[in-house]
């Protein structure tokens, strides 16, 4: 292989590596997030709720591009990157609504939130999974 092919062949691979590197650390965080909150749910912890969605919101931020989900979908499957990028707003709005109900102790629609979110999370790994 000539040297210009090998510099792009290991350009393309550092590129590729950092950027899975991203989507781990999202899903990492937000794996974290979703357990401290369903713990603090059944726990009745509301510190460990607040805490939850705080690391569901830094997580989904770091995954939330459409540029950057794209990258990660199977190639038959890019045309629903707006699906995908929907999932991930709606992960967001959730982190909000769940917040504001807790602000008010109306815990069960909070509760309801934090289905939603886990019905999003679902959503975007139903295209990339092919469920
Ligand atoms: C916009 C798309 C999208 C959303 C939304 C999303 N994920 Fe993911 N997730 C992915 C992709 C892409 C992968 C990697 C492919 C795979 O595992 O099938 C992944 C993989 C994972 C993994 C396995 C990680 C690994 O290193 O293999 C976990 C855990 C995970 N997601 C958690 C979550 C949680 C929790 C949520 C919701 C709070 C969520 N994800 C929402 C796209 C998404």
């Amino acid at each position: 292989m000539k040297l210009g092919k090998l510099l792009v062949a290991g350009i393309l691979t550092v590129s590729i590596a950092s950027a899975q590197d991203v989507m781990q650390k999202s899903m990492a965080i937000m794996e974290q997030g979703m357990t401290q909150i369903q713990q603090g749910f059944l726990n009745n912890n509301i510190t460990l709720i607040r805490n939850g969605s705080k690391l569901v919101d830094e997580g989904n931020a770091m995954f939330s591009d459409k540029k950057v989900i794209a990258e990660y979908l199977p190639k038959e499957k890019k045309h629903m990157a707006n699906v995908a990028e929907n999932a991930a707003k709606r992960i967001s709005l959730d982190v909000n609504v769940l917040n504001l109900n807790l602000d008010d102790k109306a815990y069960v629609n909070a509760s309801n939130a934090y289905s939603d979110m886990l019905n999003a999370c679902s959503r975007c790994h139903s295209i990339v999974r092919n469920w």
